[in-house]
């Protein structure tokens, strides 16, 4: 163990000395607290992290090429019935679980606590995010008499007031047996100059990105709980779509079928110009490249049916096989640079560990009825577009 003096030369080494001053003024608990908060801090990767901040972050220069897709309105109905069978054994053998990815901040949003708290102005009384999740993962028991496996990664920002949310709620109806939290990770956020910030006597850090949920599944023991529990397949999906269907016999069947360890949905991108990360293969693996890494070019380019090449948008909707989360978790993903409140923060992403393996399966499925995310607190991608969606969908009068 580190005594104070260490811990003020590790504070000058990595130039967070303005750090030391606010210590001394704290009272002993809270100087123990951040000085605990402070030995768990990898310095030498935040001194690294930093300096990526101050280069030109280089596109990737991977190779980008189309990626093929299924589209599931198209499956005939022979094969339908045979990938259905497929999926729907999977679920009656309890061997399928759910990932939640709720440990985003939704400064977009500006929701004070978890974004699954969120209240929608549906129905009669408002419905919860949380609350629509767990409504549609319900259907599993009365489609096929076994509710799924309910893990719902949280951050140390909102972990204790999403399980009081639950409890509060009565789990919306769902065994509770069934729902685990797990915590993601997280590093500190810096200003401009690289400096750490004090804020409640601790230093204020952000999440690690939804690829977070890698590590997270692993290092939080979620992956040999998953393995205790002979769970063979794992849907992970982001809080805030609430027309997400995990549910889907169709695509477990087809991923199964196809022989492949992992599987996304997406929608047709609406236009050319819409702002959405697209599948495709980079470097010959399966990827996403983002909008405004596509050249104009590749953009606007058609097939001979005149559909978009790259025309597959993400909606952060994955199967996994539970051996190729594991294998991903053994990896370090690459962080990206996201500017929140005036501060960096540095974020894995998902997708960024899907080209671990060899191929994928892509999903399309229809927008109106599996997509509607809750971004921005007005606009497009807001409550009230989703809230739109929603009712058209499930006819709310
Ligand atoms: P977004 O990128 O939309 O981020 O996350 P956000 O934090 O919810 O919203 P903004 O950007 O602050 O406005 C996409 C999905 O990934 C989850 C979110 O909860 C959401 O479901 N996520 C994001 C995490 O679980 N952890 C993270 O660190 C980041």
């Amino acid at each position: 163990m580190l005594d104070k003096k260490d811990i003020e030369n590790k504070l000058k080494q990595y130039n967070q000395e303005h750090i030391i001053e606010i210590i001394e003024k704290m009272s002993s608990e809270e100087q123990q607290n951040i000085i605990k908060q402070i030995l768990e801090i990898d310095f030498e990767k935040m001194a690294e992290l930093y300096k990526s901040t101050k280069i030109k972050q280089e596109m990737e220069e991977d190779q980008i090429t189309p990626i093929d897709y299924i589209d599931k309105q198209k499956i005939d109905s022979q094969e339908l019935k045979e990938i259905k069978q497929i999926g729907e054994q999977i679920i009656k053998n309890n061997e399928y679980a759910v990932v939640t990815m709720a440990g985003g901040q939704g400064t977009r949003l500006g929701c004070n606590g978890p974004k699954g708290a969120y209240k929608l102005d549906i129905g009669e009384n408002g419905k919860y995010i949380f609350e629509i999740l767990a409504e549609t993962l319900k259907k599993s028991k009365q489609l096929y008499g076994v509710l799924p496996y309910w893990y719902i990664m949280t951050s140390n920002q909102n972990n204790k007031q999403t399980i009081e949310f639950f409890k509060e709620h009565n789990y919306f109806g769902y065994n509770k047996q069934k729902i685990k939290f797990f915590t993601q990770g997280e590093l500190p956020m810096l200003t401009e100059e690289g400096k750490m910030v004090v804020e409640n006597g601790l230093i204020k850090t952000g999440s690690d990105g939804n690829g977070g949920v890698f590590t997270a599944l692993k290092k939080q023991k979620i992956i040999e709980d998953m393995k205790n529990k002979n769970i063979k397949w794992v849907y992970i999906f982001g809080v805030d779509n609430i027309m997400v269907k995990p549910i889907d016999t169709v695509f477990i069947g087809l991923t199964i079928k196809q022989n492949m360890q992992i599987a996304s949905k997406s929608v047709a991108k609406a236009y050319p110009e819409e702002n959405v990360g697209v599948y495709c293969k980079r470097d010959g693996k399966p990827g996403i490249v983002e909008y405004i890494e596509l050249p104009e070019k590749m953009r606007i380019q058609c097939n001979k049916f005149g559909e978009l090449i790259f025309g597959d948008a993400n909606i952060i909707s994955h199967l996994l096989s539970l051996d190729a989360i594991e294998k991903i978790s053994n990896q370090n993903l690459t962080y990206h640079i996201a500017k929140k409140n005036n501060l960096y923060k540095f974020e894995t992403f998902i997708f960024d560990g899907f080209k671990y393996l060899d191929d994928m399966l892509v999903m399309r499925v229809k927008r109106e009825e599996e997509f509607a995310p809750i971004k921005n607190k007005e606009g497009i991608d807001s409550p009230e577009t989703a809230k739109k969606i929603y009712e058209n969908y499930y006819n709310v009068i």
